[in-house]
């Protein structure tokens, strides 16, 4: 099959034709490149875990056009996801909520809920009002790679095996959604993102729901519940092709030495503005101070290194707690393994 990028404003007449037959498009968020099909469509749905290779216990994002569309294929639309939807949607936050019998099985991988989101793009927005159903997209890059943030990056990792990619530039989040389970009794975020726990809970607070939000910490935690609760958290994922390992800022002395002991080998290193690059470090990449500016960064950069034919990566993981760093951190976590000692 040849794979063609396309402008996204000039081919979404062709898009739309295409899902509502029951195929596959990449098309652009405000977070990452989607890979999208007619969530009511069982046949599509499951063409997408198989192109990109999904587990099939790893249950998708159905994207909406409006909170209406999200109350018509859920079971139940509790008042906390109606205060969260008018304050962040459109935007980077999927709820994870009751399903109903619209959604195709294939969608929730076998559970009883559905994770849903209304993407803050134009050109997504515009595909789901015109094609008039929900859109069922995991991000369209192969299973456990880094997300792709520009339609050439879906095209270096799904060409041959779809037919269009809608381009709308580069993503401006540059980091996947926020998941946010609301079917316990305290919200719990299962992957961070954009719309931090703080955000969310102020939010909720507004609304008279006092108890905030927990975090879940997945990364390490492997109980058979906590597979069940949401089996993509948990694997490594997001991960470059070449070996990586992370390092922290007060790492500098372990830094060295593995340098020293590592004798000959190609290193790539992908550090935070604040970190002064090793003398003897041929491929380094420094992503910006601003924690908005690094997570637009993240995924290009990993890509970038990644094409440098390193023997090995070395990533530096932000300890901030603020703003983007901890969703930042979560990803560089997934990517890599820890260095050894
Ligand atoms: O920003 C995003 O969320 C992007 C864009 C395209 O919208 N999508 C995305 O999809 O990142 P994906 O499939 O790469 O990640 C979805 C995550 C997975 O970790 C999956 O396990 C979790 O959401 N998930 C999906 N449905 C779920 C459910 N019913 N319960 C718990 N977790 C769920
Ligand atoms: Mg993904």
């Amino acid at each position: 099959m040849r794979t063609r990028i396309q402008p996204a404003d000039l081919f979404l007449r062709q898009a739309v034709e295409l899902i509502r037959a029951g195929g596959l498009v990449a098309f652009p968020t405000e977070t990452v490149y989607g890979l999208g099909a007619d969530a009511g469509c069982e046949s599509a749905v499951r063409s997408i875990y198989k192109i990109k290779g999904r587990p099939a216990n790893n249950p998708l994002i159905v994207h909406v056009a409006d909170v209406a569309a999200a109350q018509a294929y859920t079971a139940k639309f509790p008042r906390s996801a109606a205060a969260l939807a008018e304050t962040f949607w459109p935007g980077p936050l999927t709820m994870v909520l009751p399903r109903n019998k619209r959604i195709c099985p294939a969608v929730s991988a076998g559970k009883n809920t559905v994770a849903i989101r209304c993407p803050n793009h134009p050109v997504a927005l515009a595909l789901l009002r015109e094609s008039g159903c929900p859109i069922a997209a995991p991000s369209a890059n192969l299973s456990g790679h880094t997300s792709p943030t520009t339609a050439q990056h879906v095209y270096d990792d799904l060409h041959g095996l779809i037919e269009l990619i809608l381009d709308g530039g580069p993503c401006t989040v540059g980091l996947e959604s926020t998941v946010l389970d609301l079917t316990t009794e305290v919200p719990v975020v299962l992957r961070p993102g954009a719309v931090t726990p703080e955000m969310l809970a102020s939010c909720l607070a507004a609304a008279d729901m006092p108890d905030g939000v927990q975090v879940f910490s997945g990364h390490g935690v492997k109980t058979a519940a906590d597979e069940l609760k949401s089996p993509g958290l948990l694997e490594s994922h997001y991960a470059p092709r070449t070996p990586a390992l992370r390092f922290y800022a007060s790492d500098a002395s372990r830094l060295h030495r593995y340098m020293q002991d590592c004798g000959g080998k190609r290193i790539g290193l992908l550090g935070l503005e604040s970190f002064a690059v090793p003398p003897g470090m041929s491929e380094a990449v420094i992503l910006p101070a601003d924690d908005q500016a690094c997570a637009r960064a993240l995924y290009q950069a990993l890509r970038d290194l990644d094409h440098r034919r390193c023997d090995v990566l070395l990533i530096q993981c932000p300890s901030d707690t603020d703003g983007l760093w901890p969703a930042i951190a979560d990803r560089v976590r997934r990517a890599t393994k820890e260095m050894p000692i």
